[in-house]
């Protein structure tokens, strides 16, 4: 089987790629643009096949399809950064938009019949109400930020050329997810550099946050990739699932669950240029749609998680 993961060299490409190899039955090519960094794939980049290719050129998308001609296709390549599509909201649409448009169409010249995932995003819920949580696929579409509305896009789009062509696409809306090789600007990775370079000396025994009063439903990356492969054996072709916890705490929770993990006293301080023009306040997924239908469970608990994530950290500040 062959196996093309977009955002190979990311955070969730690099673990659905380890998931992959670990499974023995499948060839592994990625998409990766000339100034990506490699650190994430380092140790398995003579197993794998790396492709140049970025997805707002279909000139080079076209000439990866016809390489790889992949029995699954995992899109997980994006601009994911909610608060910098504030400040490139343009940048953000042409790769999230652009590039999974450049996939489709490269399918259809070709006459592919890959099953294609798409990593859409709880993000799309945005203004969520009380009454509304756990949040169901078939809530309204709500985004506050360029970047939900381009993974709203993504999402749409998935449905229409199911629809309008055929194509196997499955949309998965991932809730958060983290652990090991998350970037850093994310949150849970964000404060758990800040401890380990606090740890070190490193930083002023003071960490710096946003609003801490957002509620998210955290689970582990490895987990979410395990879903990402579930959902393309048994997804319905043109569906949507949710996929996350079930559970949601808040920010400030997470913060205090890695401040128990590091034994040093470390002061709280909000930064205002950590506060986003609208930030999405709550969301928790029901996940009861994906759960019966594939029988996929979240695994790792939250507190491992962060533990492993920090760590990761302290062996890299
Ligand atoms: N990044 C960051 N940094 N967020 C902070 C901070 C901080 O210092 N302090 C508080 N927060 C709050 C944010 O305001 C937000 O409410 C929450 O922590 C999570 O922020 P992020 O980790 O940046 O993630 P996100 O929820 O905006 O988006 C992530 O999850 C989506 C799925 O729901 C990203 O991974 C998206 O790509 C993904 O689609």
């Amino acid at each position: 089987m062959r196996v093309l993961i977009t955002g190979i060299t990311g955070f969730a490409g690099s673990h659905l790629a380890e998931y992959c190899l670990a499974r023995g039955d499948v060839e592994v090519f990625g998409t990766a643009r000339w100034r990506s960094r490699m650190d994430n794939v380092q140790h398995f980049l003579d197993q794998i096949t790396l492709i140049d290719c970025d997805l707002k050129d279909s000139v080079a998308v076209r000439h990866c399809l016809t390489e790889v001609r992949p029995d699954y296709i995992f899109h997980l390549a994006a601009q994911s950064f909610v608060p910098t599509s504030w400040k490139a909201p343009v940048e953000t649409m042409t790769t999230n938009v652009v590039g999974q448009i450049n996939i489709f169409e490269g399918m259809r010249e070709l006459k592919l019949d890959s099953r294609v995932q798409l990593a859409c995003s709880s993000e799309e819920y945005g203004m969520v109400y009380e009454d509304e949580i756990p949040i169901k696929e078939t809530n309204p579409l709500r985004p506050l930020s360029p970047y939900g509305v381009s993974k709203v896009a993504q999402d749409l789009l998935g449905y229409q050329y199911h629809e309008s062509y055929g194509l196997f696409t499955v949309r998965t809306r991932g809730f958060n997810h983290t652990g090991p090789r998350r970037g850093d600007v994310f949150v849970s990775s964000n404060f758990s550099r800040q401890i380990a370079l606090i740890e070190k000396g490193k930083q002023e025994p003071v960490v710096k946050v946003g609003n801490l009063d957002a509620r998210r439903d955290f689970t582990d990356v490895r987990d979410m990739i395990r879903g990402y492969w579930i959902a393309l054996e048994k997804g319905e072709p043109g569906d949507v699932y949710n996929i996350g916890s079930g559970t949601d705490v808040t920010i400030r929770t997470m913060l205090d669950m890695l401040l128990e993990v590091s034994s040093i006293d470390i002061e709280v301080r909000q930064d205002p240029d950590r506060m986003r023009p609208s930030d999405v306040e709550v969301l928790r997924a029901d996940n009861s749609k994906f759960c019966n239908l594939t029988g996929w469970k979240p695994e790792i608990p939250l507190e491992k998680t962060l533990e492993d994530l920090l760590n990761y950290w302290r062996e890299r500040v």
